[in-house]
């Protein structure tokens, strides 16, 4: 025997097609078994000594069940069997995703192809497989970065508008002031507050309540967490967002506010979503403040399948040169911007199993972007509560 492992007892090595073929098999990136019809390995290379962590002196002659998951061994015998018998093909030829055990017990993902071979032998079959774990982790971290990104431009989002929160919350902290100072002096004069101190107190804690309400609202939008899927009514969404972006406005701006009644509920991530609302009310506020009189209007409606949001604004639109790069990353006219909004948000709808469009408008018309949301199918009817699936891919 060679001292390499991976081989076949059956390869003759000292033949010139015997070491040729031996060769083949152990340069190959991929894992390559030959099983004869009783499911006993003939051949083990040395890309599947590595994925599976068993040398091939030890799995050669054994039934490959040796590096199947219980699940797949137990009905593997049976698996060639009813092919020889009925000729019918589950994976001959076709190749899938299946799962392999490793010699430290552990499952993990590999994608299988089956070639068949009449020897003097008898039939063999040729399995080639790829360990897809290095695939499916890149793919986790894809997602993981993707949903930092997200994460990110909520916190740039807030970070920009930072100012002029700063200054909505100003408002409210002076208000108590004066509310406490007047007490204070009143006191201090020795004027009977009886009467009128409850009043001031209570308006007081309205202020206070209302200064916590902002930083609450900040704190939800940029908070670090996983993201969940919730039922909800898309209006109050749309509502919150909205007064979240007007925080960080300092232009005044007239905004219309359209909705239709009734609309069903939809199987969102609330933040997320909200997310997607601050993008586009805030490139909408910025294109509109060109405008003489910035208007902006904000509708919700509903088609057969999807509850719709439209933003648009009386801004100059979208310039066909700007168009084709629109929801790409990092593509901004802005001098602050990251150019990430509509990317982002375009991601979010289109995980969330919708979509992200835009009528560009030009030639005195403002853009129109639409946001549209499967809706959730037991609520079409107007039961939202009662589970069921939504339309397109939850993501
Ligand atoms: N309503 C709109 N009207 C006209 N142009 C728009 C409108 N919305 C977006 N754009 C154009 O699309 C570009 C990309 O928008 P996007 O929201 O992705 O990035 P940004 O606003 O430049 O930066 P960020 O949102 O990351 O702060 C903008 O720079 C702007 O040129
Ligand atoms: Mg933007």
């Amino acid at each position: 025997m060679r001292e390499t492992t991976g081989e076949c007892e059956r390869i003759e090595p000292n033949t010139v097609s015997g070491a040729r073929l031996l060769s083949v098999l152990d340069t190959a990136a991929d894992g390559i078994i030959v099983i004869d019809e009783r499911g006993r390995i003939l051949v083990f290379n040395k890309a599947c000594e590595k994925m599976f962590g068993f040398p091939a002196t030890q799995v050669i002659g054994q039934n490959v069940k040796v590096v199947m998951p219980t699940e797949y061994a137990a009905d593997h015998d049976e698996y060639i069997g009813s092919y020889i018998r009925t000729g019918e093909r589950k994976i001959i030829g076709i190749g899938r995703e299946v799962h392999g055990r490793h010699a430290d017990g552990t499952v993990f993902p590999l994608e299988l192809s089956v070639g068949e071979a009449q020897t003097p032998e008898g039939r063999q079959f040729i399995g080639i497989l790829r360990d897809l774990r290095p695939r499916k982790e890149g793919e986790q971290r894809l997602a993981e970065l993707q949903s930092e990104l997200v994460h990110l431009a909520r916190v740039s989002a807030i970070d920009e508008m930072g100012a002029a929160i700063a200054h909505e919350l100003n408002q409210p902290l002076t208000a108590l002031m004066l509310y406490l100072q007047a007490i204070r002096r009143a006191h201090a004069k020795g004027v009977n507050l009886s009467v009128s101190v409850g009043d001031i107190l209570d308006k007081a804690t309205g202020e206070a309540e209302r200064a916590g309400h902002i930083i609450q609202r900040m704190r939800q939008f940029v908070e670090k967490r996983d993201p969940v899927r919730q039922l909800r009514a898309l209006d109050p969404l749309v509502d919150d967002a909205i007064e979240l972006t007007l925080l960080g406005q300092r232009h005044r701006i007239a905004i219309g506010r359209e909705q239709q009644d009734g609309l069903p509920q939809v199987l969102v991530d609330p933040v997320q979503i909200q997310q997607i609302i601050v993008n586009l009310v805030r490139n909408a506020i910025e294109a509109a403040a060109q405008a003489r009189r910035p208007a902006i209007r904000i509708a919700t409606s509903r088609t057969a399948s999807h509850v719709m949001l439209e933003v648009s604004d009386n801004g100059p639109g979208i310039s066909p040169d700007a168009l084709p790069k629109l929801f790409q990353a990092f593509a901004s006219s802005k001098r602050r911007g990251m150019g990430l909004g509509l990317a982002i948000s375009r991601t979010i709808a289109q995980n969330h199993g919708g979509d992200l469009v835009v009528d560009p408008g030009g030639d005195g018309r403002g853009a129109c972007f639409a946001l549209s949301l499967p809706i959730w199918a037991d609520s079409r009817g107007t039961n939202a509560d009662q589970g069921g699936q939504p339309h397109g891919r939850a993501g």
